[in-house]
């Protein structure tokens, strides 16, 4: 047996392991119930008295050697671990994986930034809403088109709550809880019953504008719209109105700006005609100051409403609307850099 102990003696202060697994494979070898050095004592039971002192020395100096050999083995490949993720200064630095914000926050974000830096504040309200603030208040005729099933979304067929079609709901809301003058922006999701292609879908965002105060006038619309199309689009951008027609404003305008692609000079994007249509616009209706409770012997004001998908294109040449939407992760990784 002395011979025996004297020999894994040797073994253990010998032991060398490549990885942790090879160390536990050791610890198993000599140290688990069926381990050598456990057989060993369970040989010792049968050791004559008058040896089993010496044996006994022997034995607990071996068992505690080998404890102590395979944990600094074991140890050895944790801090080596540790090493190399905390210490090594020299390595590369791990890759982070950063997010992006998606393109149509940053165009909101733009959009109130420069909007904002003429007055005008954000306000907020609900998807789901009532006829009132999304049509009633906004002077739509009771048989107007856009109350159609075809174009909104109703609510559990309650033809009283539905998503609202756009975000001049927020304007009524606004006009019927304060006092001119008001000046806000009211961005936000709305919905309408399309079918869904590159160029359009059941839902998108807006950014509209109000501006009621006395003697606001079509100037001001357009002073503030011509602001707004060089910020967003360059100092050399133009813009045009077109008469046009919305039931809550009244005289009503569509905006084109000069095509940014070709400079006006006519391009595909523009589909040859140096312009692009961006908002609807118009001096708000007396009809509508009055249903809101403002007076509009006293106030004028002026709104204006634009899709953010559709700056977003222009902005980022996007063609297909559905992107948008759609969470991969290679378009939106590409406005990493944006801001
Ligand atoms: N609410 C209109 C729309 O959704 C946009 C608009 C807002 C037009 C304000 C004129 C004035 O199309």
């Amino acid at each position: 047996m002395k011979e025996k102990i004297a020999q894994i003696a040797q073994e253990v202060s010998a032991l060398v392991a490549a990885n942790k697994e090879e160390a536990e494979a050791l610890r198993v070898k000599y140290l688990s119930k069926k381990g050598e050095i456990t057989a060993l004592f369970n040989e010792f039971r049968n050791v004559p008295a008058e040896q089993k002192k010496e044996l006994g020395l022997l034995l607990n100096d071996l068992r505690n050697k080998a404890q102590d050999k395979i944990n600094s083995l074991k140890e050895s490949f944790a801090s080596s671990d540790a090493t190399n993720a905390n210490e090594d200064y020299t390595r590369t630095a791990d890759p982070v994986l950063l997010g992006s914000r998606h393109p149509l926050s940053l165009v909101k974000s733009e959009i109130i930034d420069i909007f904002s830096r003429i007055g005008f504040s954000v306000a907020e309200g609900p998807e789901v809403e009532d006829d009132w603030h999304v049509f009633g208040a906004l002077n739509f005729s009771p048989e107007h088109p856009a109350r159609d099933m075809q174009d909104t979304f109703f609510v559990e067929k309650n033809p009283d709550i539905l998503l609202r079609t756009h975000t001049s709901s927020v304007q009524s809301r606004i006009m019927t809880s304060q006092k001119p003058p008001i000046r806000v922006l009211c961005p936000g999701r709305v919905y309408r019953n399309e079918a869904i292609s590159a160029r359009a879908h059941c839902f998108f965002h807006q950014v509209e504008g109000l501006y009621v105060d006395k003697n606001v006038s079509f100037a001001d619309l357009k002073q503030a719209l011509l602001y707004f199309a060089k910020e967003m689009f360059g100092e050399n951008t133009k813009i045009r109105l077109r008469p046009s027609y919305f039931p809550f404003t009244e005289p009503s305008a569509e905006m084109d700006i000069s095509c940014d692609i070709c400079g006006g000079t006519g391009c595909a994007f523009c589909k040859h005609t140096g312009w692009v249509e961006i908002l609807g616009c118009g001096m708000v209706d007396p009809n509508v100051l009055e249903a809101c409770g403002i007076d509009s012997k006293e106030y004028t004001g002026f709104a204006f409403g634009m899709g953010v998908e559709r700056i977003a294109n222009l902005k980022y040449k996007v063609k297909d609307l559905r992107l948008f939407s759609e969470n991969d992760i290679r378009f939106l990784d590409e406005f990493q850099s944006a801001y």
